[in-house]
């Protein structure tokens, strides 16, 4: 069994980028707006900051008041829209309940939406590939191609259908020419569908769920989850049982957590170039006049 390290293929991404950032002349530049304190929310949110400075990307915490109406964050998050000197926006996730997260998605300008969530990009990803795709599943995508896991012809089994990971990454991986099944909460017969899986993905948000009788031997488990119990972190994948039989592994923590930050960074420093293109285009096209 090989535990794939998801930390260690991270590191190597930041190093890519910050090569890349390097080059910039306008350094790319992240807005990360949190509502209230949720106490998960302030760890992830520090783990990106740390990653974004490792990149050089310049990377500021808008944070709100719990008390902040939908209608204003709607405002601050369009005067984000308007300034050029922001590349990438995201809306740390979740909100406090009064918020509607789709309206939220929506307000953000698609070209900085580098979460992936706005559904314009969603959309797009069902007719090709693009550019700015939701980081969790763009991270799985590029971890399988950095372990040389090829998805061509392979029978990938996802269970969960969120809109955030199991969605996109059944259509991801249909771009990579896989065969997909979506299991949900309501799949009968769950057990006889995962021990299909040459590689099965699990995102459902339930501590240890998926078992070693649910998994087929030599298969490819890509564990999504990100549970605490007891104050300690585990996925939904039974590790100690299941990794006895597969081939290959992803850990919680150290596995798809640190892909989703490495792949926000990428996106990141994509909207950043695609925004000064765009500059370069508006500035060529104004002296021709
Ligand atoms: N909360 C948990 N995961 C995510 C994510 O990928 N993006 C945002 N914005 N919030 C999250």
């Amino acid at each position: 069994m090989k535990r794939i390290d998801g930390k260690a293929h991270a590191q190597t991404i930041y190093q890519e980028l910050a090569q890349e950032v390097e080059k910039m002349v306008h350094k790319p530049h992240l807005v990360i707006v949190q509502v209230g304190n949720h106490p998960a929310s302030e760890a992830y949110i520090r783990g990106k900051m740390a990653a974004a400075n490792q990149v050089g990307i310049h990377a500021v915490i808008a944070n709100f008041p719990g008390t902040i109406t939908q209608e204003q964050l709607i405002n601050e998050l369009e005067c984000f829209n308007q300034d050029s000197n922001v590349h990438g926006i995201i809306v740390q996730l979740p909100l406090p309940d009064t918020f509607d997260e789709h309206r939220i998605a929506q307000t953000i300008a698609r070209e900085k939406d580098v979460d992936g969530f706005h559904p314009a990009n969603l959309g797009e990803l069902l007719i090709h590939e693009t550019d700015l795709e939701p980081c969790t599943p763009k991270g799985i995508i590029e971890l399988c191609r950095r372990e040389q896991i090829s998805l061509q012809g392979k029978h990938v089994v996802i269970v969960g259908r969120s809109n955030i990971v199991g969605k996109p990454v059944a259509l991801l991986a249909l771009q990579a020419n896989a065969t997909v099944t979506v299991c949900h909460s309501q799949t009968q017969n769950l057990s006889a569908l995962t021990q299909l899986a040459d590689i099965l993905i699990v995102a459902v948000g339930r501590a240890n769920f998926i078992t070693a009788e649910m998994v087929k031997t030599d298969a490819i488990v890509i564990d999504v989850g990100i549970n605490r119990i007891a104050g300690k972190l585990v996925g939904d994948v039974d590790f100690h049982d299941v990794e006895k039989k597969v081939r290959a592994i992803t850990p919680v923590p150290g596995g798809v957590g640190p892909m989703t930050v490495a792949m926000l960074m990428t996106n990141t420093v994509v909207a950043a170039k695609n925004q000064s293109k765009e500059n370069a285009f508006l500035c060529a096209n104004h002296q021709k006049k």
